[in-house]
């Protein structure tokens, strides 16, 4: 029913009967609205009160007016302050919601233009559809501002989790090595190329490159990180690239966005980029160059505006050498390579290192700092770590949660004989055939690797780690017992 186009004159057709059951539906759903509304009130072309209903009579007296006879027949902008309702007259546009306020209350009103069947303005009729709104939209008013304040915290929560986490500052070291390090970042960070970290494992790369994109022009854009080792192989191009809406059934129907649209405006970090696969290095290249992504299952290309950090500790050049890295993505890459030095070439920073490290391990584990007595330090100058900062780390950390003393002791630190700290390379397997040593010791070895693991899982808590290891928490207190007493 379109009460806006007069029934009789747009359908001739229709039986006499439709226009009569269309003034039917007008006459009772004003009678409705009459009944139901708090009150209702019609006024004429010439903003006259012509009609209210028996609901109105209620406000009458907050406006202070006496009697129904004092009221209709006035002007309505004399009697109601604030109203529209000579606006709606005037303007012939209804204005469906509105808060009225005057000396009466607030009311929740609505506003109708009435017209005759040539469509001119007749007059208005006005609905007061609810008194102190204020009080009866409550609920709905609490649950807005709650869910308001829900969407606020969502987004600092991102924007939280989006910030880098560390600064060139928390690169800590100030040896000639360490100090170059941190020039070379700043003057990276001023720019927008590409830039290239390499280093051995465990050396800072990843905490540089978030250190780089704090100290940039794009610091308060997304920082996003794809670990090319981590993905496999099938799903990197999607990973990078996306997916458009319908390229597959399934899961995907909907499409996805791809790590480089993500961290449009913002900084990618590439982290292993030795391990991209050779089919996807030709793709990368060209996105770099380009700085255009075609999503998975389009034929369409999008802008992206992304600075890329890549990162490996592998021989990318020999790479190149054998054939496993392209050589054009590689000086794409190597614009502003920043070389990472080891720990054993910097062992001048090996004391704040460890100092920073006992403060980051306090700060996470909620357990007091901790500090290393001068022999502990003197056995950690004379390690060779392989696993550099991330082996100190480990060190440090077991260290601190296998005993509740203050201050740690060089028998307290578990230091791996140089060579197999990490995953031993194959070239490393015959150092460790040289490690050999009696079944006993080697099993009481591995049985304190297994509890210093099961501590650190449980962040020092040795009931959780007894029952992690499946050992009475007796068992466990006389092996660390052990431990604590035993030569290191
Ligand atoms: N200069 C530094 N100052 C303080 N902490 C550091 C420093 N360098 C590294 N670390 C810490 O050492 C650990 C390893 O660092 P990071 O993950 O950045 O190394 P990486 O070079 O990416 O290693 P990998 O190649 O194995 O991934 C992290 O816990 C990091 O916070
Ligand atoms: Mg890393």
């Amino acid at each position: 029913m379109s009460p806006a186009v007069p029934p009789s004159a747009a359908s001739p057709a229709l039986p006499q009967s439709a226009d009569g059951v269309l003034k039917l539906a007008a006459q009772s759903m004003f009678d409705l609205f009459a009944q139901t509304a708090m009150g209702m009130l019609v006024v004429n072309r010439d903003h006259q009160i012509v009609w209210i209903s028996e609901g109105y009579k209620r406000f009458l007296p907050a406006l202070g007016v006496h009697s129904e006879a004092d009221f209709v027949g006035r002007r309505v902008e004399e009697v109601i302050p604030n109203t529209l309702l000579n606006q709606v007259i005037e303007t012939g546009r209804p204005i469906m919601v509105d808060l009225l306020t005057n000396k009466a209350g607030t009311f929740l009103v609505s506003r109708l233009p009435l017209r005759d069947d040539a469509g001119q303005v007749i007059g208005a009729v006005g609905l007061v559809l609810m008194d102190h709104p204020e009080s009866t939209m409550q609920p709905l008013m609490v649950k807005f501002s709650r869910l308001q304040r829900e969407l606020e915290d969502a987004q600092r929560q991102l924007a939280a989790q989006r910030r880098p986490k560390y600064t060139i500052a928390s690169f800590i070291g100030a040896s000639p090595a360490a100090l170059e390090v941190k020039r070379q970042a700043r003057r990276v960070a001023g720019t927008d190329s590409t830039v290239l970290l390499l280093g051995d494992t465990g050396t800072g790369k990843e905490l540089l490159a978030h250190a780089i994109h704090a100290a940039s022009a794009r610091a308060a854009r997304a920082f996003v990180t794809v670990n090319i080792a981590a993905v496999p192989e099938t799903l990197l191009e999607a990973e990078f690239f996306g997916v458009a809406p319908g390229a597959y059934t399934g899961a995907d129907r909907k499409g996805r966005e791809g790590k480089f649209k993500l961290a449009d405006h913002g900084t990618l970090f590439l982290d292993e980029i030795g391990d991209m696969p050779l089919p996807l290095q030709a793709k990368l290249l060209r996105v770099l160059q380009e700085q255009e992504v075609e999503p998975l299952g389009s034929n369409r290309v999008e802008r992206v505006d992304v600075r890329v950090i890549a990162a490996t500790s592998r021989d990318l050049v020999g790479m190149v050498g054998q054939g496993l890295f392209r050589a054009d993505l590689y000086y794409r890459l190597h614009v502003l390579p920043i070389r990472l030095p080891r720990l054993a070439d910097r062992l001048a920073d090996l004391e704040p290192l460890a100092d920073a490290l006992l403060d980051d391990i306090a700060r996470r584990s909620g357990l007091p700092h901790k500090s290393l007595t001068s022999d502990a330090m003197e056995l950690l100058a004379q390690h060779g770590w392989p696993g550099n900062i991330r082996e100190l780390r480990n060190v440090l950390e077991q260290a601190a949660l296998m005993t509740d003393d203050l201050v740690l002791a060089a028998r307290h630190l578990a230091l791996q004989p140089s060579g197999v700290a990490s995953a031993p390379a194959p070239a490393e397997v015959a150092a460790e055939a040289q490690t050999i040593r009696p079944l006993p010791q080697a099993v009481a070895e591995l049985e304190l690797r297994a509890i210093r693991d099961a501590l650190v899982a449980t962040g020092g808590n040795k009931v959780a780690a007894a029952k992690l290891l499946g050992i009475s928490r007796a068992t466990l207190y006389e092996k660390l017992g052990a431990a604590d007493t035993g030569a290191p």
